[in-house]
């Protein structure tokens, strides 16, 4: 099977598994702990239930939506995710340009493979996104801010869900350190895979662009790293060095929401970092509401966690959600056929908006509300 003849994100997952060593097919696929929480992000969406209208004119379903007060062409977000080249040789590059092609944000992470002006030079007419962590060395997170802003990066969004690294077990059984070493399981591995290891040894050597990190282990670089003295007080000097919007990911409480609010961010990310930090955490879809309905008419509120489909964005919009963010879906699309089987993502999650709004009956995103979906 093609990338092109993937029928639904699915497909392209499995496409992936086939293409990716396993190592790296896990550090994308794979979760905290016992992976409960990313699990239960996913099992919310299996439980929406829709009510359909019927008898509506559909013949027109517009998706766009705004943003930041910026037209988008759908309701969707990719995510920042680091050591985006490790899935393919393309990395940043392929995935900022089919999100330029479908007219959607593309968020470039602080641990990403490709430095901000290399994003902007690959998709000039994107809007490109930066995500921040803070590290312990703050010039250098006020240097990275520079530079994405140099390269023309108008928002940014500040991660807060890692103090430390989650336990991701199945990076620790694998023994994966960033970037991959060549020892006894890789090159096991190699044998199975190697148009990967082709790509991987003959293309530019991985690092990171903006941080400083010794080869070795992601919780290891991280810990070192990231600095877990980060508090609310932080984001006054982030919004100093940030003319920008602002937006914080990462938010999985009500009253936290709402002391964001009042500290003037621009928007908030209902996310559990797709269940790759503190396992048993609140369901992104079970919370979204409740943050809606708390702060939902002073910030934009958007949601990320188990967003597979284009019902599951349907579904994340009707219960409030101004766009959701995406991530392992767009990695599967990446590790399966580069800047193709991006594309292919982000036309498929299109096409099943689409179809999901018509057979809702409303005539649009805009038209999509609470009274349209339940969890069962
Ligand atoms: C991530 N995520 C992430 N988030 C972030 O703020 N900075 C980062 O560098 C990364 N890196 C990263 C790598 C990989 C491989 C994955 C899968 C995820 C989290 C990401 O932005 C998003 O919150 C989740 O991926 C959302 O869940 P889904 O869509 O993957 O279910």
């Amino acid at each position: 099977r093609r990338v092109a003849d993937a029928a639904d994100v699915a497909d392209l997952r499995r496409l992936a598994a086939r293409r990716a060593p396993r190592m790296v097919f896990d550090y994308v696929d794979g979760a905290a702990e016992g992976e409960r929480s990313m699990a239960r992000a996913v099992a919310a969406f299996d439980r929406v239930e829709f009510s359909p209208r019927v008898l509506r004119d559909v013949s027109e379903a517009p998706t766009s939506v705004e943003v930041l007060g910026r037209r988008i062409a759908m309701p969707v977000v990719l995510g920042p995710t680091g050591f985006t080249r490790m899935m393919h040789r393309e990395g940043e590059r392929a995935v900022a340009r089919a999100a330029e092609r479908a007219a959607v944000p593309y968020t470039l992470s602080t641990m990403g493979t490709t430095s901000a002006k290399d994003v902007a030079i690959a998709a000039p007419g994107g809007w490109n996104w930066f995500q921040l962590y803070v590290v312990r060395d703050r010039s250098r997170s006020l240097d990275t801010l520079a530079l994405a802003r140099e390269a023309g990066m108008d928002v940014l969004v500040v991660t807060v869900d890692v103090p430390v690294a989650g336990a991701r077990l199945r990076d620790v059984r694998h023994g994966l350190t960033i970037p991959p070493s060549l020892h006894w399981r890789s090159v096991l591995q190699a044998v199975w895979r190697p148009a990967w290891w082709f790509d991987f040894l003959t293309s530019e050597p991985l690092r990171f662009a903006t941080v400083e990190g010794a080869p070795g282990d992601l919780a290891g670089i991280t810990n070192l790293m990231f600095d877990p003295s980060v508090t609310i007080s932080d984001l006054a000097w982030i919004r100093s060095a940030w003319p920008g919007r602002l937006l914080v990911k990462g938010v999985q409480r009500v009253d936290d929401a709402k002391e964001l609010a009042a500290a003037g961010v621009d928007g908030l990310v209902v996310s559990n970092h797709g269940g790759r930090q503190l396992d048993r955490s609140p369901t992104p879809l079970e919370l979204l509401p409740h943050v809606v309905d708390a702060v939902g008419d002073r910030v934009e509120v958007y949601l990320d966690g188990g967003v597979r489909s284009g019902a599951d964005v349907a579904a994340a919009v009707a219960f409030g959600a101004r766009a959701c963010f995406v991530g392992r879906a767009y990695l599967y699309g990446l590790m399966a056929g580069g800047e193709l089987g991006v594309r292919r993502v982000l036309d498929l999650l299109r096409a099943e908006l689409v179809r999901t709004l018509q057979l809702l009956g409303v005539g649009g995103v805009a038209e999509l509300s609470r009274d349209m979906v339940r969890l069962r």
